[in-house]
């Protein structure tokens, strides 16, 4: 009886192909789903990802309340197109610290993983102002009012606090310097020594053009400039982990 034959049984016995096809699925799923039980993490830990600065942070809230998510992605994935166009595609971990990640599944415009220290601040203003006077073609809103609205900065250390109870490791000296580490991002007199020594590579200074308030436009700019700066790609190594 060869292979085949002894295939045949299996086939045409319905109760029997059923039986050995769970078999096979129960098996399969063992194997996939068991070792999720033993491992702590399944997000590899990158040298350089932190918690988002409070400023950071804020301009992120700005990017989710005016839909940014809707045109833009934050996700390069592992394909040569991409991979040129944008940089090393996306680890897990970049997005860790995302609650909720802004993956998005819509690129109107380009991916934005990575758009951080690609432009100027003033690019930035510019574009985010009126996107036609520096891309003529480009069908991006306008949000010149960014610009012209205050950053509310009230509930600060509870942004942070909130974060922290779905698992950023945001220490209580950063919930409770939040406010004042704000207001020294932007401020381009500042002593930034406690915010850099809190949030290693956090641009600082005056983001939209005007030092003298802290307005939507600098929040969201320094959250733009952030964007794919953190992990230092030539201490990575894709196979490893590290070199
Ligand atoms: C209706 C879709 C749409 C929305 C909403 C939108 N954008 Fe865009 N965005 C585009 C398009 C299209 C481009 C490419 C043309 C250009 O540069 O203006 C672009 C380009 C950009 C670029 C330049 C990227 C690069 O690598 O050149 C940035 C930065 C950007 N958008 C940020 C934002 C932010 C921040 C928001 C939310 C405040 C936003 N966009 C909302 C469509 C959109």
């Amino acid at each position: 009886m060869s292979i085949l034959d002894k295939h045949q049984i299996l086939e045409k016995n319905a109760s029997l192909l059923f039986l050995g096809s769970l078999l096979v699925v129960t098996i399969g799923g063992i194997v996939e789903i068991a070792p999720l039980f033993y491992l702590q993490n399944t997000i590899e830990k990158v040298e350089g990802m932190r918690p988002y600065s409070p400023l950071e942070l804020a301009g992120r809230d700005i990017y989710i309340r005016e839909g940014c998510y809707l045109c833009h992605s934050q996700m390069i994935r592992p394909f040569r197109d991409e991979v040129e166009r944008y940089g090393h595609y996306s680890l897990a971990a970049e997005s860790m610290y995302d609650h909720p990640f802004q993956w998005g599944s819509k690129r109107t415009g380009p991916d934005l993983a990575r758009v951080g220290d690609r432009y100027s601040n003033e690019w930035h203003v510019q574009h985010l102002s009126d996107p036609r006077s520096v891309v003529p073609e480009s069908i991006m809103p306008k949000y010149a009012f960014l610009k012209e609205t205050p950053l509310k900065i009230t509930n600060v250390s509870m942004d942070l606090k909130v974060n922290s109870e779905v698992g950023v490791p945001y220490s209580q000296e950063m919930i409770d310097n939040a406010k004042a580490d704000l207001m020294a991002q932007a401020d381009p007199n500042a002593d930034t020594a406690g915010l850099l020594a809190r949030y290693p590579k956090a641009k600082t200074g005056d983001f939209d053009g005007d030092p003298t308030r802290v307005t939507e436009m600098d929040a969201l700019i320094a959250y733009l400039q952030m964007l794919g700066t953190l992990v230092d790609f030539t201490k990575y190594d894709d196979a490893t982990g590290y070199r």
